[in-house]
């Protein structure tokens, strides 16, 4: 069965890139699939967090999904330290992916920097988690964005050799699933679905305000490279007029974006706000200078985001109703992935003396 799964990590300031490449995704998907959006503060601990700091992050990811609409009583909330199964599924994971495969994911090298030796082994071992999340649920598409991409497919690939590894005994214990997609290599039946990836849209990886070829990212220095979620309406107007930009007029057409990467993120931008392509922000606003455009685009985003920031410190101010919200999100994620781990058990043949 078709299932939504994904996460948000509690680790310093929501921007526009979160909302616009995942949040605001995921409200639609509700009402489609069944669907679970996670604050995954397992994953925010692979460095270091001040533990109030964490404790209010946590709430901030949790307010923000609830501002942006998801609705709990459709989809499922809740923050991942509090369902077991993520860290269980994580472990046998870690016993299935190769160091081979995880060497080669980009995030790490990032994240770690020059100093490797010193990183935390949570943070190498970070995209197992990210699959544990995934498939403790047996979901089947996650929303997500560009930066992602290589960690599902390392989904996909940590899935398929599960299923590879214990072929005979799914088919024996009659655990499988019809696989969709049969390949000469590839079981009939599958215990873990191959997940589909969800990268789509013009907002999959918005840029820097401040340099057009850097992701806008939780961690930049200034302040001024990224819209914040909490930001009022002031500030999205000073950083949207002070965004880089080059000299010409918008083009036309989207192929004349190519080669201008800052033209490109504020068009995309615009679109995935309005709820438009670019082609369609181009047909409106092509040969306008950025003195037109930028205040547009401030208005619009301004419009878009003030009421959400105004939900975000009207549910932050009562955490009480929050916490209740994961509480119960916990429990119903819970009764979803604890058969899923006692399904893994015997198929692993992890003895269970009742
Ligand atoms: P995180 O917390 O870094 O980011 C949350 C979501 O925001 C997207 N995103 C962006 N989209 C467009 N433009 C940007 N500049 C931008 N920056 C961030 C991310 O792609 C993500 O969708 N590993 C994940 C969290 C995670 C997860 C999962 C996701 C843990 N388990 C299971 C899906 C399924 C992360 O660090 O996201």
């Amino acid at each position: 069965e078709p299932r939504v799964f994904s996460g948000v990590q509690p680790t310093g300031n929501l921007h526009l890139g979160n909302y616009l490449g995942a949040i605001s995704r995921f409200v639609p998907l509700q009402d489609e699939m069944p669907s679970i959006y996670c604050v995954v503060d397992l994953h925010a601990v692979t460095v270091w967090q001040e533990p109030a700091e964490l404790t209010r992050a946590t709430r901030e990811v949790t307010a923000a999904y609830l501002a942006a609409g998801i609705d709990p009583k459709k989809a499922i909330i809740f923050n991942q330290s509090q369902v077991k199964e993520h860290a269980e599924l994580a472990w046998i994971f870690n016993c299935i992916a190769r160091m081979g495969w995880l060497n080669r994911m980009t995030q790490f090298k990032e994240k770690a920097g020059k100093n490797r030796e010193n990183a935390s082994v949570g943070l190498f071992a970070y995209p197992n988690l990210m699959a544990a999340d995934i498939l403790a649920y047996r979901a089947t598409h996650v929303p997500v964005g560009d930066d992602q991409k290589q960690h599902l497919e390392l989904t996909r690939d940590i899935a398929q050799k599960f299923n590879n590894d214990f072929v005979e005994r799914i088919r024996e214990l009659g655990l499988g699933i019809p696989n969709p997609e049969p390949t000469p290599e590839s079981p009939d039946e599958l215990y873990f679905p191959i997940t589909e990836p969800m990268i789509a849209g013009p907002a999959t990886r918005i840029m820097s305000l401040r340099d057009g070829t850097k992701k806008m990212s939780k961690s930049d220095p200034s302040d001024l490279s990224r819209i914040n979620l909490t930001d009022d309406a002031e500030a999205i107007s000073r950083k949207v007029r002070k965004a880089k930009t080059d000299p010409e007029a918008l083009p036309s057409e989207v192929m004349g974006l190519e080669g201008r990467p800052e033209a490109d993120n504020l068009v995309g931008i615009y679109a995935a706000l309005s709820g438009r392509t670019k082609a369609e922000v181009l047909a409106e606003y092509g040969g306008q200078q950025f003195s037109v455009f930028k205040p547009a685009l401030s208005d619009l985003a301004v419009e878009r985001l003030a009421p959400i920031a105004d939900n975000m410190r009207r549910l932050i101010a009562d955490p009480g109703h929050i916490d209740a919200v994961l509480r119960d999100g916990a429990e119903r994620a819970a009764a979803i992935a604890a058969p899923v781990l006692h399904d893994v058990r015997r198929i692993m043949g992890f003895l269970e003396a009742r």
